[in-house]
């Protein structure tokens, strides 16, 4: 494959593209070994896997329905859509509030050009490309948002001639400025919300930004490169992805395919790890060629240094973002903190890569409601989930005695010691949630299409579990736990499947989804995920948006509400085709929601130009609270 065709793979194709799989894929032997393994798969195959699970206990909640016995939606369910615009249900209305190449500081006025896009001089000085996740933030009663620019399409970028292949060491500095985190403080006026440029609290982290790790891994040889022998400050975050905040109200920023960036343009250094991460061969966006920090070959350490959770401080522009490796290093979707019964500080994790883990930490100090938490970060323990089929499940502690491996090779090689001490494999884990209402936790498994075909990087089993229950998943699902004794720390908790995406229209077994799917809100491809402050559930789709097959009636990507109490799941929200929805956040009184439209195509918003990745205000016509 060239480059050119390189730019246009969707991160999971990437990883496809890298690790192929097998021609013969064996798959019904696989099925054949979970059928009589499992022993409860009957005559409608795995859809007894889905059966098994809902029947003791999955739905049990939707019998413990509302007074009523129905959710309380303040809206009237959307239709699917298959059009270049965005909808909301009646009595909403919605209008962009950032666009990509929009200027920050008066000084990038006029920076974005339809026929050009936006020059290497200003391209740090304008909101990147491609948002993704966001928290708003109260700075001293300013609104400030923190948001991030996942990564770039080289091809709306960069000149048509180079067909989406950087040429010069200036083209490949256009595609690292666009990326990384935009804090930006955000007011409203006569038309709404607006940005607010040249405020002092607004700030752009790219690639090149200075930061530090922090943590156990911090100035091991493992992290320690010719430009920082410390192995300490490091350069930029990348490939940012969903976020988190602390209960003390900072940003995590979370580097999710931060692999693809690297490549060799010589020998490949010798190690288990690249292979297990994806790093190896060409980049995806031709860096190493221009930039020898991304050039494995000259700089095999480099890619250490990336893949972790990194904490921002919203409120000063001038303060260093902190790498926490205490967290581990994989391909971070995002972080859901939550405070834990004993005072502790626990942060769920996903990684989302087909076959890879879910994870928590579990910080060894405390915190106390109202205090800043500094660096709880720094300590703790790591654990990677295990979901037994009886929906019981463990959280297994990464150390050196239960993996073999030494503490720094565990942060650094993360994937390694989950394998190690047989977590489970899941359907590529991207956002966890955790409801503030109930003492649960929520994890969007967005698809898995090799799910019983093929094991994951690291070669372990990914036949059907009760957790991952289908083959050749390309619906997806969403799986909650209940941590025992209703504290988030507990090694031991109790889950449930809270839906199964799927297509009614098209199937009746499995692959229908289970009950609280309809024809009226089916989607597939469940990613990010937020609970608003009463308890409801925000799900946000990347998925097929083809609308035909499969995938017939379910339309443009979407964002869902979903009612953990009894299961109902309504359509709320509509992007224009192409786009994924990823990304939500509220203003401080909670009327108007912020909404990322990702990677849109054709002319939108703007109806000319190029595509602009955008922030969506929702609110409802009467004022009311929406979240
Ligand atoms: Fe960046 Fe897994 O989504
Ligand atoms: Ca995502
Ligand atoms: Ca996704």
């Amino acid at each position: 494959m060239s480059d050119k065709d390189l730019v246009d793979l969707s991160w999971d194709d990437f990883d496809e593209h890298r690790d192929p799989r097998p021609e013969n894929n064996g798959f019904d032997a696989v099925v054949e070994r979970a059928i009589s393994r499992r022993g409860f798969l009957g005559g409608a195959l795995a859809f007894g896997s889905g059966a098994a699970v809902f029947g003791t206990g999955l739905f049990s909640s939707t019998t413990a329905a509302r007074a009523d016995g129905h959710a309380h939606f303040a809206f009237k369910p959307i239709a699917t859509a298959t059009d270049a615009a965005v909808h909301v249900p009646e009595g909403y209305q919605s209008q962009v509030l950032v666009r990509w190449g929009d200027a920050l500081w008066s000084e990038a006025d006029g920076a974005y050009n339809g026929e050009t896009g936006v020059g290497v001089d200003m391209s740090d000085k304008v909101f990147g490309e491609n948002t993704d996740g966001m928290e708003l933030f109260d700075v001293d009663g300013k609104e400030v948002i923190a948001v991030n620019s996942e990564y770039v399409n080289p091809k709306i970028n960069l000149p048509a001639a180079s067909e989406g292949v950087p040429q010069t060491a200036d083209e490949v500095q256009l595609l690292k400025n666009l990326q990384g985190v935009t804090v930006m403080e955000i007011a409203r006026g006569d038309n709404g919300y607006a940005v607010v440029k040249d405020s002092p609290l607004n700030r752009r982290i790219t690639h090149e930004t200075e930061m530090v790790l922090e943590g156990p891994l911090a100035g091991h040889a493992l992290v320690q490169t010719n430009a920082d022998p410390s192995g300490t400050k490091v350069k930029g975050t990348m490939n940012n992805c969903g976020s988190g905040r602390t209960l003390w109200d900072t940003y995590l920023t979370c580097e999710e395919n931060f692999n693809g960036y690297f490549g060799a343009t010589g020998e490949m250094p010798e190690g288990e790890g690249y292979k297990r991460y994806g790093i190896g061969g060409e980049g995806r966006y031709a860096y190493e060629k221009f930039d020898e920090r991304y050039d494995i070959s000259k700089e095999p350490n480099e890619p250490h240094r990336h893949g972790f959770i990194t904490e921002i401080d919203p409120t000063d522009p001038t303060s260093t973002p902190k790498k926490r490796t205490a967290l581990g290093r994989f391909k971070h979707e995002n972080a859901s903190m939550a405070h834990a019964k004993d005072g502790r500080v626990v942060v769920y994790m996903g990684d989302d890569e087909r076959g890879e883990y879910l994870y928590k930490f579990v910080s060894a100090g405390t915190w106390t409601e109202g205090t800043y938490g500094g660096d709880l970060l720094n300590e703790g323990t790591l654990y990677a989930a295990k979901f037994n089929d009886d929906q019981s499940g463990e959280w297994l502690a990464l150390t050196p005695e239960t993996t073999g491996m030494d503490a720094a090779d565990i942060l650094c090689f993360t994937r390694m010691a989950a394998s190690a001490v047989g977590a489970t494999t899941m359907d590529r884990p991207e956002w966890v949630a955790t409801n503030p209402v109930k003492v649960e936790s929520y994890c969007a498994l967005t698809n898995n299409k090799n799910r019983g075909v093929k094991p994951n990087a690291g070669g372990d089993d990914t036949s059907v579990n009760a957790v991952n229950p289908r083959e050749t998943n390309h619906y997806g699902q969403i799986v909650r736990w209940t941590p025992a004794d209703e504290n988030h720390a507990a090694e031991a908790f109790t889950w449930d499947l809270y839906v199964m995406a799927g297509n009614p229209t098209v199937y009746d077994n499995e692959y229908a989804g289970s009950d609280n799917v309809n024809e009226g809100n089916m989607f597939n491809s469940p990613d990010g995920m937020v609970f608003d402050s009463t308890g409801m559930l925000w799900i946000q789709t990347d998925g097929n948006y083809k609308n035909e097959g499969d995938f017939a009636g379910m339309g443009n990507n979407q964002m869902l509400v979903g009612d953990p109490e009894t299961g109902e799941i309504a359509r709320f929200m509509t992007v224009p085709y192409g786009a994924e929805v990823t990304g939500l956040c509220w203003n401080l009184d909670k009327t108007v929601a912020f909404v990322g439209v990702q990677h849109p195509k054709g002319q939108w918003p703007d109806g000319e130009g190029k595509p602009r990745s955008s922030v969506v205000a929702v609110w409802r016509e009467d004022g009311a609270k929406i979240g």
